[in-house]
């Protein structure tokens, strides 16, 4: 690859799933790629991998750090790193809320704020927040992982107007459900066995769900879709991507009545009113 098309990238998230295929997909593509995780494997065929705990200030700025000493610069950081917190939202205890925004949402705050002023000394720099459809719509049992997405959407457009002038952008990808280790990384709140009200209906969604992800597209259709990105003059606000199905009922959420919207989102989960 031409040098001056050659982008340093940093991403996190990369030993498993979208962060890994993103990873292999740039790396192979000829990008400097440094991948990162908590606990990251050996190095891949074309690109390294470093430590990262996106919810540790002071991980998150050596890695970034080690970035920079070996390329002495840094184009484009993919923000992939998250894990689903699944109950009902009267069964999550506020810690378990607190660690999934720690993650999900703060994770991404601390990275952004630790690459911005090298890009925006570079005037340029492209940051991939990858969120998801749970970020567009509130899903049934996963009210805490929604609320971590649609906060990042918030920051994620707010970012964007505040760093254009720098030269800097920033985008959105939703992703459908991705056929990754999603289900091995989720956590379950605590009271969401024996006991709880919802168990039964809980059950039965969570069932669906990673039936769902089980059927997802695979993890590299998603990095194909962070490759055309990166090596895009200007990016919009947000993407999607995954089964049309699912992309098209983004489309129904901006067309059709929030209750008519809901009445669909409901009858998806096998979910009706009293
Ligand atoms: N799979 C889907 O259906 C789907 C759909 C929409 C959106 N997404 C989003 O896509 C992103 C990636 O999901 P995935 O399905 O590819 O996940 P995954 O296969 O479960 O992998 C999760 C990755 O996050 C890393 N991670 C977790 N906690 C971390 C922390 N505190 N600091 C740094 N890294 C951490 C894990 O690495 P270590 O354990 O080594 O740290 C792993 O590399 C997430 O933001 C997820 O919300 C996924």
């Amino acid at each position: 690859m031409n040098t001056s098309r050659r982008k340093v990238v940093l991403i996190t998230g990369a030993s498993s799933g979208i962060g890994q295929a993103c990873a292999e997909v740039l790396g192979a593509r000829g990008h400097a790629v440094h991948g990162t995780s908590r606990h990251p494997r050996a190095d891949g065929a074309h690109h390294r991998m470093g430590v990262l705990d996106v919810t540790d200030d002071d991980s998150v700025r050596r890695a970034v750090a080690s970035v920079l000493a070996a390329e002495g610069r840094l184009d484009v950081v993919v923000n992939s790193a998250g894990f689903v917190l699944s109950g009902a939202v009267e069964d999550v205890s506020i810690d378990e809320a607190r660690r999934q925004l720690d993650t999900n949402f703060l994770g991404v705050l601390r990275v952004c704020q630790a690459v911005l002023p090298t890009m925006r000394a570079q005037r340029s720099g492209l940051i991939v927040n990858i969120s998801s459809m749970g970020g567009a719509a509130g899903l049934p049992f996963q009210g805490l992982y929604s609320a971590s997405k649609f906060a990042l959407e918030g920051l994620t457009e707010s970012l964007r107007l505040e760093v254009a002038s720098f030269g800097i952008e920033a985008t959105l990808l939703q992703p459908g459900d991705v056929r990754t280790r999603v289900r091995d990384y989720r956590v379950r709140a605590q009271r969401s066995g024996p006991g709880s009200a919802y168990r039964e209906t809980f059950e039965r969604v969570m069932a669906m769900v990673e039936s769902g992800e089980g059927a997802g597209v695979a993890p590299e259709q998603v990095a194909q879709k962070v490759l055309s990105l990166v090596e895009r003059q200007r990016v919009d606000v947000r993407y999607s991507v995954g089964h049309l199905s699912q992309r098209a009922a983004l489309v129904s959420k901006r067309l059709l009545p929030a209750r008519t919207f809901e009445h669909i989102v409901m009858a998806l989960h096998g979910l009706s009113r009293r």
